[in-house]
């Protein structure tokens, strides 16, 4: 099973550039351009959140014109830059988002590995939360298919990277989320967004990992005193290929046309 992940694409009204740099509709069309180009495609896109910049109807709008041009199935979840409200209108033919509360969901229709999707989004905030409800449900949803391969899938990721401008806005409540993942060992990956980077850790005794944007990266400045940055690094996406012989192996993908192919391995 091939699962592709997109996360983070800031999709903006027509016409309007991201942070008034980056054609963020352009790149995710590219994005989705890609996509089709794979051999085998995908047989599923997880889009890890913040779909739109502003959370504006005009937005969701945009966005929804862009994913009618995608082939392949795909499950949403929101991100802080979405609005829960305008984002749960926007999607109400997707049958598996619940109608109202959090956007938690399991889905396990596209083949062998099993969507979990956990939404740790505050309204309104740019931080994220795992409450006592929350782990109780993913505990409960987790056990109730312990064979089966599955994919962890929430926006803000649940550790501190080490970059300070992004540590304010990570995920709290971690701790709740590493004892439910540490008890349920069919758990392959807990995968994020968020962060407009690639990043890969032990969390709970798993491995986590979050996906870039497709549109700007965040700089990667360690220093406790740095400034917010970003740069219009090569985009990219995440490939998560499941095999019984391997589990869960992820290819990070830039997005865009390089010179290639060339007649050598
Ligand atoms: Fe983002």
């Amino acid at each position: 099973m091939l699962i592709a992940q997109l996360s983070d694409p800031h999709v903006r009204p027509d016409g309007v550039l991201y942070q008034d740099v980056a054609d963020s509709n352009a790149q995710f069309a590219a994005a989705i351009a890609q996509l089709h180009a794979l051999d085998p495609r995908p047989d599923l896109v997880l889009l890890s959140g913040d779909l739109v910049d502003k959370g504006m109807p005009s937005e969701y709008a945009k966005l929804r014109e862009l994913l009618d041009g995608l082939e392949i199935p795909a499950l949403v979840i929101p991100g802080n830059h979405d609005d829960r409200d305008v984002f749960r209108n926007a999607f109400r033919d997707h049958g598996y988002l619940p109608s109202a509360g959090p956007m938690h969901y399991a889905v396990g229709t596209h083949g062998p590995v099993r969507i979990v999707a956990l939404d740790v989004t505050l309204p309104g905030l740019h931080h994220g939360a795992i409450d006592d409800a929350g782990a109780r449900w993913l505990d409960e949803k987790l056990a109730e298919e312990p064979a089966r391969p599955t994919i962890v899938m929430m926006h803000q990721p649940p550790f501190a990277t080490g970059i300070p401008y992004l540590d304010p806005y990570a995920c709290r409540g971690g701790e709740r989320l590493a004892a439910v993942v540490s008890r349920h060992r069919q758990v392959e990956r807990i995968v994020c967004g968020h962060v407009h980077r690639f990043m890969l850790l032990r969390f709970g005794e798993r491995l986590l990992c979050t996906a870039p944007s497709t549109t700007t990266a965040i700089a990667l400045r360690l220093r406790p005193d740095a400034s917010p940055a970003s740069h219009l690094e090569p985009p990219a996406f995440l490939l998560h290929h499941w095999r019984p012989e391997t589990g869960l192996l992820t290819h990070l993908l830039p997005i865009g046309a390089f010179p290639g192919p060339y007649p050598f391995a």
